[in-house]
């Protein structure tokens, strides 16, 4: 048995142990010494963490976001924030980088108001908000079929994952040469920044799965926060546009015979058909018909039910390597995602054991970055924020009946 308040006072001290402040504006770091800086959507799990800790701070997590430092971005989000500089070697601008993250601000914000019934909050940041989303679609979207494009693995959050090796035209690559794609992808990218920013780029051109799922969630999402503050046009319009994208995911990436949501790489769409829990997330944006989500949940419990689940990777998969950065390690951020979709589609019972596995392993190997899927030991930085994210489920799932109060 776990003691709701020793595990929300776990996640306080976490959470308060990672503020951060800069001129006046409050954010929460990834993780001591790793991550200082402040990550898109990062932020949006450390938002929804703090509405069960501190609204004001859940406030200022996005607003901060929102109101980055630095140069005007044409209304994008940067995936890192750097708050007192730093970022002029890598990216070519101090404050900011060049490129985003998954689009999850809307429904975090959206949570964040539903919790507070803060119009006022909600008024303030519609503006840049919206212009995040309108960025996406003017700009990362060449082909006009609603699917954004992604032009770096950092943009999808799961950087070294084998569903960008061919894109990176690795074929069994080690870490280290995968951390050097990266790198040199960044460079040419800071170069063709300086010279075209935003222009097109096609030196890794994926529409990820999960990333435009998510996308369009928060469409959805962004759509009722325009409905709540009388902008009615706007939300029909993003609405429409949430309904366009999820029908793209269905028609283009959906793959019959194998029960699997592929990314598409490059300018013909071709399926990048490497198995990850990405798939899953899907369930999250409700995209998939319930035939379709019993097909996936199928796959999660015949490939990636581990102890401590979900690994990114299958793990009968050639790639499956569960030690290795984002190669088939259990991420908590991204249970969260997986978790919310089950309950969505009713999958309770299995939502409850997810839930209990992950505030398992947080007490076996504490907060950290991400685990290994089969012997639950903690790996990467140490006081990660996002893992905190537990918490959310705890206080949201009806009833973990291994938790007392
Ligand atoms: C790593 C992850 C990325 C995350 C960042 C900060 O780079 O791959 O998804 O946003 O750490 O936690």
């Amino acid at each position: 048995m776990v003691k709701k308040e020793d595990l929300r006072q776990s996640v306080k001290d976490l959470m308060k142990s990672n503020e951060m402040e800069w001129d006046g504006n409050r954010y929460t770091r990834p993780a001591p010494t790793t991550y200082e800086q402040q990550w898109l959507w990062d932020s949006c799990f450390h938002a929804i963490i703090n509405i069960h800790l501190d609204a004001d701070m859940a406030k200022d997590e996005l607003r901060s976001l929102l109101y980055h430092k630095g140069t005007e971005l044409g209304g994008m989000v940067p995936h890192m924030v750097y708050w007192n500089g730093g970022g002029e070697e890598l990216w070519g601008q101090n404050y900011g980088s060049t490129i985003t993250q998954p689009p999850l601000i809307a429904r975090a914000t959206l949570l964040v108001y539903e919790a507070t019934q803060d119009k006022s909050f909600i008024c303030q940041i519609y503006d840049p908000l919206r212009r995040h989303y309108d960025w996406l679609l003017k700009n990362r979207d060449g082909d006009g079929d609603y699917l954004i494009s992604i032009v770096h693995p950092w943009e999808s959050g799961w950087d070294a994952s084998p569903r960008w090796d061919a894109a990176l035209s690795f074929t069994n690559p080690t870490a280290g040469e995968l951390l050097g794609g990266r790198l040199g992808l960044a460079r040419k990218l800071k170069e063709h920044f300086s010279k075209n920013p935003f222009s097109v780029w096609k030196d890794f051109m994926v529409e990820p799965v999960d990333f435009n799922a998510l996308f369009s969630d928060s469409l959805f999402a962004l759509a009722e926060i325009a409905k709540r503050i009388g902008h009615n046009e706007d939300s029909l319009r993003y609405r429409d546009l949430a309904s366009k994208v999820n029908q793209a995911i269905s028609t283009k990436m959906w793959d019959e015979n194998t029960g699997y949501y592929w990314d598409l790489l490059g300018d013909n769409e071709a399926q990048i058909k490497i198995p990850s829990s990405a798939s899953f997330i899907t369930l999250f944006a409700g995209i998939p018909s319930m035939k379709q989500a019993q097909r996936l949940v199928n796959q999660m419990l015949s490939h990636y039910w581990t102890d401590y689940p979900i690994p990114t990777v299958p793990i009968d998969h050639p790639a499956f390597s569960p030690n290795e950065y984002w190669r088939g390690n259990t991420w908590l951020n991204l249970n969260w995602l997986i978790i919310k979709g089950l309950e969505r589609y009713g999958f309770q019972d299995l939502a409850k054991i997810l839930i209990e596995k992950s505030v398992l392993l947080t007490r076996k190997a504490g907060f950290r970055e991400y685990y290994n899927p089969i012997t639950g030991e903690g790996l990467g930085s140490d006081s990660h924020s996002w893992s905190g994210i537990i918490l959310d489920l705890i206080n949201s799932s009806s009833n973990a009946g291994f938790v007392t109060n």
